[in-house]
């Protein structure tokens, strides 16, 4: 079986409804763990077959400072090697510029990025919902 890990941050509930959206898209042929960045380590990423992380939008156009932010700057001097990773979050007034710049992060770490961070506006809504759970069908196929 596909080991899955979904790795996230979320404030007031939309990304992490965007996270139990991908962990039902690949539950069917994978072992998902799907945890909060609080509770996740180093190997929640290095150990999966296939990893999604997300996070709103914070600060100005940042990661959450307090858990997400340190925990994907461990990765800076590790080599993820060629992890297969989607990135996924909320946000609300911004254009999505945070998406773009932790996509480009994340394949300077040595992430094999499968497709464009995924966004949602607030709350996800059912075509939101449907694509999550396309992110977490692909991640189980990889
Ligand atoms: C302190 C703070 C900073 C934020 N900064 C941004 C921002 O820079 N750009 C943006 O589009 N949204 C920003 N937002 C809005 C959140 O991204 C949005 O409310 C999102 O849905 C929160 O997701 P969550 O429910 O998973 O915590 C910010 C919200 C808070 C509380």
């Amino acid at each position: 079986m596909k080991k899955i890990s979904i790795v996230y941050w979320s404030g007031t509930g939309n990304t992490e409804v965007m996270a139990q959206a991908i962990s039902k898209g690949a539950q069917d042929n994978s072992e998902v763990k799907l945890v909060k960045v609080e509770d996740a380590n180093k190997e929640d990423i290095l150990d999966a077959d296939a990893v999604a992380i997300g996070c709103p939008s914070m600060g100005a156009e940042e990661l959450e400072s307090e858990y997400m932010e340190p925990f994907i700057a461990s990765f800076e001097n590790i080599d993820l090697n060629g992890k297969p990773m989607i990135l996924f979050g909320s946000y609300d007034w911004g254009d999505g510029q945070w998406m773009k710049e932790w996509d480009e992060r994340m394949k300077d770490y040595g992430a094999n990025i499968l497709q464009e961070g995924l966004i949602t506006h607030l709350s996800p809504e059912d075509e939101d919902i449907h694509k999550c759970e396309e992110i977490g069908k692909k991640l189980s196929n990889i």
